[in-house]
């Protein structure tokens, strides 16, 4: 028995990284998952993992920004599997820019991506969940989204900005007593793709340079870079019932990042006092 046994799950994102590894945890814990993404490539190889380990999903091509897509989705999902139970609201992208520099074009379309598809995705798939009696959404914000980063603004604006809308959902949510859940996950540096997508529409830099995860490891208390697979496991508890009581909270995996600050290596505390 998994422990998201016969649940169906929409993941957004899930053609890569963290919503990749997502999919693929869902689907060895019991769940049924849709798999959506713009990058069709992606999901299918993501899907086709799944069903080969004797799991199920299905792949549907999806960009979250487009509002009509979204009805059709989460009607597809249903028609499919019979109810909605999961969603991991996940897709997005990083523009790494002086907000000083940033135009408004790419301001507006990290926004679109980052915070209007979430709200589509909680839009359409609260009545489907309604439906089934209740549920668990997750939303990817980010370490970003707790606190301000230089080169980030617009990025942080669109974290910062799902950390609350999901309490405030959450809150809509308990009034109606309708037993779905929303929670946000923060993760920290985590080695996925999206840091190699510069200047292609993922995370992209003035300088257009890539950016390999692993330098930015010296900024991590622990010394270490995540991976998908520690955000995935988050994800699973929020969309399990091991959280049940679980809401309106946020669930920050990041290596010590934004509890502990300024990594002190090799440092020992002495006794003493003064
Ligand atoms: N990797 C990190 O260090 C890190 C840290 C904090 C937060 N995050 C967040 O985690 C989430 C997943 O990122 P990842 O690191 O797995 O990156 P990734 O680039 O590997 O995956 C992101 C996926 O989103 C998809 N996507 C982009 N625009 C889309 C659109 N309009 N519609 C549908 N799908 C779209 C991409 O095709 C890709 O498959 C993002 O929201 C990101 O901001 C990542």
């Amino acid at each position: 028995m998994g422990q998201v046994q016969d649940k169906v799950a929409l993941v957004t994102g899930g053609a890569s990284g963290i919503g990749a590894a997502s999919s693929e945890t869902l689907a060895r814990e019991g769940a049924k998952v849709v798999v959506t993404d713009i990058d069709e490539a992606g999901g299918q190889a993501v899907v086709g993992r799944i069903t080969g380990a004797g799991g199920e999903a299905v792949f549907l091509q999806q960009d979250v920004t487009d509002e009509a897509r979204w009805q059709e989705v989460v009607a597809e999902t249903e028609r499919r599997y019979g109810r909605l139970d999961i969603l991991f609201s996940n897709a997005g992208i990083g523009i790494i820019c002086s907000v000083f520099e940033m135009s408004l074009a790419d301001f507006r379309r990290q926004t679109a991506i980052n915070l209007d598809g979430v709200f589509l995705s909680v839009k359409y798939a609260v009545p489907a969940m309604r439906r089934a009696g209740g549920g668990s959404i997750i939303i990817t914000s980010s370490a970003a989204g707790l606190r301000g980063s230089a080169g980030l603004a617009g990025y942080c604006a669109t974290k910062g900005g799902v950390r609350l809308f999901a309490k405030a959902v959450a809150m809509e949510c308990a009034a109606m007593q309708d037993h779905i859940r929303v929670n946000t996950v923060h993760p920290g540096v985590i080695d996925t793709p999206i840091w190699s997508k510069v200047g292609s529409g993922g995370v992209a830099s003035r300088s257009n340079t890539p950016i390999d995860p692993k330098q930015l490891a010296a900024g991590v208390p622990t010394g270490e870079v995540g991976t998908a697979q520690d955000i995935a496991n988050g994800v699973l508890f929020l969309a399990s019932d091991a959280s049940s009581y679980m809401t309106a909270s946020e669930l920050v995996i990041d290596g010590g990042m934004f509890g502990g600050g300024v990594p002190r290596r090799g440092w020992v505390p002495r006794v003493g006092e003064g």
